[in-house]
């Protein structure tokens, strides 16, 4: 029988093609997600890709009820991976307390109802937002975790801490924490990608956008940091890249391959791009001009960060195998496909 795992935040631009690789590993899939940042059609994408259809809850895992009903109707699920979160940062500073209990008391509820029903093990979404600016490049996990600039970034930091604390207590599951660099892309298919709300605030969708003629022009935030061409500096990583390494993750925990009952990794390539850097290779990869200005940096960025993931490519024998370019056409073939259908 196929094994269980519980995908909150299913219907996301990682969540998503977490669920394609889930499937395609044989796992059995249910999602729940408030799609309060996705759509429902993103389950029609999924189903294109794998063929099969996953289970999905419109149900916001702040509602415990709700939640609960999910693990009595579907006895059994043996692992969660939680993405479902609040993600702008500069939103999360004017409504530092939805952030709050969107992205905190959804994970209390999740750890809450784990034991009443033999969950063995949770991967949760982090981010190298908790190293803030990095005083040693590339990052490892052992870096120092610096305050955080935000209450999203605040809210990661906190659900780090509490799910080292739960296991320190004994709590009978294990947990991944991973650390997502900067995710990029779309699936290869064009079936599923990233679906900003309105305005773009993350520099991908933002391009793409503005290479189809969405927007006028880019704004490019500062120039005159200290890196090699005075933009900023960070690891821009391949989704379908990424959502594999969650695989990996759930079989660890659920085959007992490590004794820890608590593991944190970096998912990075341990590349460092620019912005204009990652502009220029967008162009030339696609043949797709992006006009841009330069303006004057945007507040609360971190000059350069990149990771170290030497860890993950030994421990979990994962590593990040596409390139910025590669990866940047997939994300222009999304922005075409999503043109087509008329949304975007
Ligand atoms: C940000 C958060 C990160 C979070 C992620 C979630 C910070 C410091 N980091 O990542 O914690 O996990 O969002 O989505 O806020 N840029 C432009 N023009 C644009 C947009 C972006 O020049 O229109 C630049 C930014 O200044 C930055 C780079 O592009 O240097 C990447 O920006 P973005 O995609 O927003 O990601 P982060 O800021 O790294």
């Amino acid at each position: 029988m196929k094994k269980k795992i519980l995908v909150t935040g299913g219907t996301g631009y990682i969540g998503s093609h977490t669920v394609v690789e889930l499937q395609v590993a044989g796992y059995e899939v249910i999602i729940v997600d408030n799609l309060s940042n996705s759509i429902r059609e993103v389950i029609d994408g999924i189903e294109k890709i794998s063929g099969i259809r996953p289970a999905f809850y419109e149900v916001d895992c702040n509602d415990k009820p709700s939640l609960q009903n999910i693990f009595i109707e579907h006895r059994g699920i043996k692992g969660i991976i939680h993405f479902a979160a609040s993600k702008a940062v500069g939103e999360s500073v004017h409504k530092p307390l939805e952030y709050y209990r969107n992205n905190i008391v959804t994970l209390l509820n999740l750890l809450e109802l784990m034991p009443e029903y033999n969950v063995e093990g949770i991967v949760f979404s982090s981010s190298c937002t908790v190293y803030g600016q990095p005083d040693i490049l590339p990052v490892t996990e052992d870096a120092p975790i610096k305050p955080a600039l935000s209450p999203y970034g605040n809210t990661k930091q906190i659900n780090e801490e509490i799910i080292r604390d739960t296991i320190h207590a004994g709590l009978p599951f294990k947990s991944i924490i991973l650390r997502y660099f900067n995710p990029i892309g779309a699936h290869p298919s064009a079936e599923i990608g990233e679906l900003p709300n309105g305005v773009p605030q993350n520099l991908v969708p933002f391009v793409t956008q503005t290479a189809m003629g969405i927007r006028q022009e880019l704004s490019v935030f500062g120039d005159d940091y200290d890196t090699p061409d005075g933009s900023c500096i960070r690891d821009y990583i391949n989704v379908v890249d990424l959502a594999k390494a969650h695989v990996i993750s759930i079989d660890r925990m659920l085959e007992n391959k490590s004794d820890d009952k608590l593991e944190i990794f970096n998912l990075g390539t341990g590349r460092g791009v620019s912005v204009l850097e990652l502009i220029n290779a967008f162009e030339k990869s696609t043949g797709v001009k992006v006009p841009y200005k330069i303006v004057g940096r945007r507040e609360g960025d971190i000059e350069k960060v990149w990771a170290n993931p030497e860890y993950a490519n030994k421990i979990l024998g994962w590593t990040a195998k596409e390139t910025v370019e590669e990866t940047l056409v997939t994300a222009w073939n999304w922005q075409k496909r999503l043109r087509e259908r008329g949304i975007q």
